[in-house]
């Protein structure tokens, strides 16, 4: 289905800049996998969907989709089959047009023609059945401006709409992380049954190892650029967030950096609070909290 093969990005080549986003990533991808991926801030995870998604062209591989070579397409030539959820909630919905309107144009992504305002009967009993998937009440305000969603409404509204129209590839990068811990946890629910339900093949970047660990069939965790190692189902099943808190360890230990960023940590003692605990307090069991092996962190201030 996805086949990516010795992709590379480097940003700024020759300049006091120079970044290397992509050294040489090969991913093969079949059809309703459901992969998440890991790494620390800069590792190349956002740049890796975005060199698929066609907002960044590779400087050099391959990008497959099935038998298409799709390397160099620019993104609103893929946008009809690949569809994507960002991190920012204001980013996938447009918030002066109404939650139908919203709606509409997403089911007509890559086929319209100007935009589809008009919506039918038959379609607006089809947006609301859709709607009441998600359980937020969304159902009862079609004709609402998306602008006055909040974060964890809007998130879920662009998670639906990214996957109406049955994109042969989902991205999801970081969609929870800008949420309250109770609205990424229902944003994430949706997210592993739409995903289920309706069999997309799926990418999905998450500083939150538990996440990681618990949604989809693969893993991967990136590390400057390149893909260090990957888990199939039943290693994943069998592996735990202590797991991959060493191999993170591990890496820090061969290259000296500290490969555990903040937000790697803030999610990990979040993940690591009991249900309904506040979620900023002092990092929780089992969270790293100092010594040599990880780098402390306090949620605070973050
Ligand atoms: N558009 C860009 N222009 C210049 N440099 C970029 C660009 N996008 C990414 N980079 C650089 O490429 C490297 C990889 O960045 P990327 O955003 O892919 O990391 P990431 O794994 O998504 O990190 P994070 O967890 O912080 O989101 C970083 O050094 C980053 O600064
Ligand atoms: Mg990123």
């Amino acid at each position: 289905m996805l086949n990516i093969q010795d992709v590379r990005k480097t940003f700024f080549a020759g300049t006091v800049n120079e970044r290397v986003a992509l050294n040489g990533v090969s991913l093969t991808v079949k059809p309703g996998d459901f992969v998440t991926v890991i790494g620390s801030n800069g590792a190349g995870k956002s740049t890796l969907l975005n060199t698929v998604s066609g907002t960044i062209i590779p400087d050099s591989g391959r990008i497959m989709v099935g038998d298409r070579d799709v390397t160099r397409l620019p993104e609103h030539r893929k946008a009809t089959w690949i569809s994507r959820v960002f991190q920012d909630p204001m980013k996938g919905s447009s918030p002066t047009l109404s939650i139908e309107q919203n709606m509409a144009i997403a089911q007509r992504r890559g086929r319209s023609r100007g935009l589809a305002r008009g919506v039918t009967r038959a379609r607006r009993h089809e947006f609301e059945q859709e709607l009441k998937t998600l359980e937020l009440g969304l159902e009862h305000r079609l004709g609402a401006k998306v602008g006055l969603l909040s974060g964890g409404q809007r998130q879920a509204l662009s998670l639906l709409m990214a996957t109406f129209s049955a994109p042969e590839i989902l991205l999801l990068d970081e969609h929870t992380a800008a949420l309250d811990p109770q609205r990424a946890q229902h944003v994430t629910e949706i997210t592993e049954r739409i995903v289920n339900e309706r069999h997309l093949t799926t990418l999905m970047v998450t500083h939150n190892m538990d996440q990681a660990l618990r949604l989809g069939n693969r893993l991967i965790m990136m590390h400057e650029g390149r893909i260090l190692f990957e888990l199939d189902a039943q290693q994943k099943a069998e592996a735990t967030v202590a797991d991959l808190l060493a191999e993170f360890r591990k890496l820090q230990a061969a290259t000296g950096e500290p490969a555990l960023d903040d937000a790697t940590l803030l999610e990990t003692a979040r993940s690591a609070e009991p249900a309904g605990a506040p979620s900023r307090g002092a990092p929780a069991h089992g969270a790293p909290t100092g010594g040599s092996s990880a780098p402390g962190v306090s949620p605070e201030g973050h």
